[in-house]
């Protein structure tokens, strides 16, 4: 299987160099379009990676233990799902898969025959895959074996280290790190590696289109399908990355600003504000730089992010450790960098699209306050993360807390949402006051009613208030302007069908209203009590008891002792519920991972945690928690991702511009997408 896996990874990385010339050879004889051979040529290697990397798998699944990377992530106690899921559960099969995506996103995009079809872009996107390849083949190859040398000891290597080495399957590991065990976390790397890769085509269109045409004409609708298709796979990934730190981690918390975390973060919002600012090119023609240098930036923060990540550069609890490959990843990084904004400055006139600011008051001036929100948010991010790489030079670790993201973000966020919120009242150029406040009032008086209620039953909490009162507004106003929209056409389904992408917009915004609305339950209304309990003991918790009945220890798995607290759940003389915190523990790595004990209702969860236990004394530690509103967090994310997919959905956007002033009560609401050209 050795020489199979190596063989065809080699004869991929062959044919990419082959492109590679190829592409090079083209270029000075002004060849612009690729050709036929490059294509094929990219197709065969992207079957014989396909072929290595289903080799790895085989070589996981079948238990391989010649291979190193093999003995690294699974044992024989392992399902064979997580043994497949193993491929990226380390460092060396990650960087392996990570190519492979790269590779499937760039032979998709050129079998589709939509961007990437001229040598330049081509080129960019593949020195990209070769790079990733590269690090795999070179670096950190998921084909090393185990050698045992003539003095007995075990080294790992591609080929024989020495004379008298032989290879060694006797090593068997400790598995997949018990964390990465979860469902939420087996589909949260491929989400989001696709969402990453997927970002790359645009990138690659971009500098290649900086090169040959120097300006952004029709980029924005070319890109547009693709961007978005990015978008949904990292917003999937980010929203699973951070139920599952709450369901496995044992925090209750839905997101630690952990170094991962926050950089996967920064292509986010980057890309959120480059889905608005496409907006304004193609609707007034203007912002064309603007969103050049925000596709560039995607593509570099994921490049970034990946640095973060695989790098090692800061701990985490998704980093890999210190590795080899943090400064060729840095170099390619400053390389891109460097590429990128050269391009841009060099065309900078032409990039040109001029633009007089009309009103402070209009969506264009909202949306050009939702680029700057975002950007700050991304700046207060980045400067999280490259604080403990300046400052901790010196060996000691300073990273900045929780409480420096909660404090910086948190406002410009609020910000953002009331933006949200009250956008669609505002018309595209010139707004009056008047028609703002008169559209506005009935979805204001709505959210102060609600707001109003949640003082009398819910909190006392003025941001806890002021958050209720703004996601009230925002979706009494989408439904308010849905209806405004719709009502009176004469086929409002057909109406609806035909805007979608304008309705699919409003389910995303509604995401980001339900997404607030869980964060307000679990860090303005949330309550808790942590207890030490004996058998019949009770501990109250608001209107509930949680009676400890017992302890259960038992080896379910051979791998690890899975110990389970009973605990009835008591609403007055009634037991409601049987909740089973635990703990599974891995002696042989003295590791153990926290499983909730959770009743979730629409409402919200009552989440409870074994911190300890003494099995002898027959007691335990337990915190309960009650987390109002959360489940709201997980269909926020649900709305993101169908939204943006029913936008992907609806036809290109026209790339027209509007009349540069307008005052527009009704400037656009009738107007069907369906009818883009
Ligand atoms: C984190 C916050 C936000 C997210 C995740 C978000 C997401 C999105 C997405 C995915 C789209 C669809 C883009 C497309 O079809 O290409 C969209 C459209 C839009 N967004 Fe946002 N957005 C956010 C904040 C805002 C803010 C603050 C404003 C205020 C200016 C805003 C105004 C709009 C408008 C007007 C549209 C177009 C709707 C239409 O077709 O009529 N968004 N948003």
């Amino acid at each position: 299987m050795f020489h199979a896996g190596l063989g065809t990874f080699s004869a991929a990385a062959l044919l990419m160099l082959a492109c590679l010339g190829l592409t090079a050879w083209q270029l000075p004889r002004k060849q612009i379009e690729i050709t036929t051979l490059v294509r094929r040529l990219t197709n065969l290697g992207f079957a014989l990676h396909t072929l290595s990397v289903l080799i790895l798998v085989f070589m996981l699944v079948s238990q391989d233990y010649t291979n190193a990377y093999v003995v690294g992530v699974v044992n024989p106690a392992m399902p064979t799902y997580l043994k497949i899921t193993a491929l990226w559960g380390g460092q060396a099969g990650s960087m392996f898969f990570w190519s492979w995506i790269i590779n499937l996103c760039l032979v998709i995009a050129l079998n589709r025959r939509h961007i990437l079809q001229d040598n330049w872009s081509y080129l960019f996107a593949l020195l990209n895959l070769l790079f990733f390849t590269g690090i795999s083949f070179l670096i950190e190859s998921p084909f090393r074996r185990v050698w045992q040398l003539a003095d007995a000891s075990l080294t790992e290597s591609l080929f024989s280290p020495a004379a008298g080495a032989s290879v060694y399957g006797g090593l068997i590991g400790f598995g997949l790190n018990p964390l990465l065990r979860h469902w939420g976390m087996i589909i949260h790397p491929p989400l989001l590696y696709i969402g990453f890769g997927a970002f790359l085509l645009p990138f690659a269109e971009t500098l290649g289109h900086l090169v040959i045409k120097g300006d952004a004409e029709n980029l924005i609708a070319r890109l547009r399908p693709w961007l978005l298709f990015a978008w949904i796979f990292l917003t999937a990934g980010i929203a699973l990355g951070s139920w599952w730190s709450y369901d496995v981690l044992g925090w209750g918390g839905y997101w630690a600003w952990d170094p991962v975390e926050t950089s996967s973060l920064l292509p986010w919002l980057i890309s959120t504000g480059l889905l608005h600012s496409m907006f304004l090119q193609q609707k007034r023609d203007i912002f064309k730089r603007i969103n050049v240098i925000l596709i560039l930036l995607s593509y570099l923060l994921i490049l970034f992010s990946i640095l973060m990540t695989r790098a090692g550069l800061l701990s985490s609890v998704h980093a890999f450790g210190e590795s080899a490959i943090s400064r060729p990843l840095m170099v390619f990084l400053l390389f891109f960098t460097a590429i990128s904004f050269g391009l841009v400055i060099w065309r900078r006139k032409k990039l040109d699209s001029g633009w007089e600011f009309t009103s402070y008051f209009s969506r264009d001036a909202l949306f050009l306050y939702t680029l700057v929100l975002l950007g700050a948010i991304t700046l207060v991010c980045l400067w999280g993360l490259v604080y403990p790489l300046i400052f901790g030079a010196g060996g000691t670790e300073i990273a900045l807390d929780r409480g420096y993201y909660d404090r910086a973000v948190t406002p410009l966020f609020v910000l953002l949402v009331l933006l949200m919120a009250v956008c669609p009242l505002v018309g595209w150029s010139l707004s009056s006051l008047k028609k703002f406040g008169r559209r506005s009032f009935i979805p204001a008086l709505f959210a102060l009613l609600g707001a109003i209620a949640a003082f009398i039953w819910l909190s006392r909490s003025w941001v806890a208030l002021l958050a209720i009162f703004i996601v009230l507004l925002g979706l009494a106003v989408l439904v308010a302007q849905t209806w405004r929209e719709l009502w009176g056409s004469e086929k409002p389904l057909k109406k609806f069908w035909q805007m979608r992408s304008r309705y699919g917009a409003y389910l995303v915004h509604a995401g980001i209203l339900l997404i607030v609305l869980g964060i307000v339950g679990v860090e303005g209304l949330s309550d808790n009590i942590q207890g030490t309990m004996a058998p019949g003991d009770k501990m109250p918790l608001a209107e509930y008891h949680f009676e400890f009945v017992g302890l259960t220890e038992a080896y379910d798995n051979p791998e690890y002792l899975s110990v389970r607290a009973e605990i009835d759940l008591w609403r007055g003389d009634e037991v409601i519920a049987r909740l089973t915190p635990g703990q599974d523990i891995y002696d042989n790595r003295g590791q153990y991972v926290s499983i909730p004990g959770k009743r979730s209702t629409f409402g919200g969860d009552i989440y409870t945690l074994l911190l300890d236990y003494e099995a002898d004394m027959g007691y335990v530690v337990v915190q309960a928690t009650i987390n109002p509103l959360v489940n709201f967090m997980w269909l926020g994310g649900l709305f993101l991702c169908l939204g943006a997919a029913f936008n992907l959905s609806s036809p290109i956007v026209r790339e027209q511009a509007l009349p540069k002033q307008k005052d527009d009560d009704n400037e656009d609401d009738s107007e069907p997408e369906g009818n883009a050209s």
